[in-house]
């Protein structure tokens, strides 16, 4: 068997044509554009690297991005006093912060003060608990855009046995809360995890977040299961892989998503929904207070 590919640059593509059209139909019924705040402290060349593809998708359907592009020396408290202004600008609807952030300044420190309503990465604990409690709102864009993914193939999640492997805060632990959401029998697979490989044998959905290039072997995946790498990792020679050894594990599987190619553009086209639910929201709530 060989599996089936998931384009997840096409589907990407056509969520983001999705969220253009959307877009218009505001601009034509004289609503503004949402606009997306976008914070790089540092010159780290990956991290250049997603911001600009960021901006780029922003420029593609119609969002407003405003760029800070903040020197490395930057302070928590310098951080924390630009995070406070764009809470309080009621023209800015998201803001995304992107990690890693140099050593001086604690990640979760800057999360916890982005105002959980313009928190487009859904990496706010009050988004991450609306997640684990069924309410989602705005929900965590990598692991939302693999369920968006999944539907657009087509695949039925209801009742799979799904492994996650990594548990970070950002990808693996709300993975695992969108798949008890969408109705799977969820294992959560970190380092202290013994047997791995046997787990991911009796998984129907595997999804690697750990972030070690080459991981989860081929001979591990259970023939047809679905195979999902959320992995990007740079190697000596410069070129990207993921979590997943992708040659062999495709004779096995019955659908894998490729590195590049695969999770990373539907973390960018999720990011731009979120982006224009989070300015939809605050409008739904604006007419709510008025007509009451
Ligand atoms: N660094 C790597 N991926 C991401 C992401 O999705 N959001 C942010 N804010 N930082 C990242």
């Amino acid at each position: 068997m060989t599996a089936q590919i998931i384009d997840g640059k096409a589907i990407a593509a056509t969520l983001l044509n999705s969220i253009q059209s959307r877009i218009n139909t505001r601009l034509k019924a004289n609503k503004r554009a949402p606009s997306l705040a976008v914070v790089l402290v540092g010159a780290d060349p990956a991290s250049a690297i997603y911001v600009r593809n960021k901006r780029l998708a922003c420029e593609k359907v119609g969002i407003r991005s405003i760029a800070y592009d903040l020197p490395a020396s930057t302070t928590e408290t310098e951080l924390l006093d630009l995070i406070r202004q764009l809470n309080q600008d009621e023209n800015i609807d998201g803001i995304l912060v992107q990690s890693p952030l140099p050593p001086q300044i604690k990640d979760e420190h800057i999360i916890e003060h982005i105002s959980p309503n313009k928190d487009v990465d859904g990496f706010h604990p009050y988004n991450i608990g609306r997640l684990a409690v069924r309410q989602p709102t705005l929900r965590s864009c990598t692991p939302f855009g693999v369920i968006k993914m999944l539907s657009a193939s087509n695949i039925e999640l209801k009742g799979l046995n799904a492994v996650v492997i990594g548990v970070s805060n950002h990808v693996g632990r709300p993975m695992g809360l969108e798949l008890l959401l969408a109705g799977c029998t969820v294992t959560s697979c970190h380092r202290h995890t013994k047997n791995l490989d046997q787990i991911i044998m009796q998984a129907d959905l595997v999804i690697a977040a750990a972030g070690k290039p080459g991981l989860i072997q081929g001979a591990w995946i259970n023939p047809g299961a679905i195979v999902v790498d959320i992995g990007i990792n740079r190697l000596a020679d410069g070129s990207i892989t993921g979590d997943v050894d992708f040659d062999a594990a495709r004779l096995r599987a019955g659908y894998i998503t490729p590195v590049p190619g695969g999770v990373g553009p539907m973390t960018v086209a999720t990011l731009m929904e979120n982006t224009l639910l989070a300015l939809e929201l605050q409008e739904a709530k604006l007419t709510h207070i008025a007509n009451h």
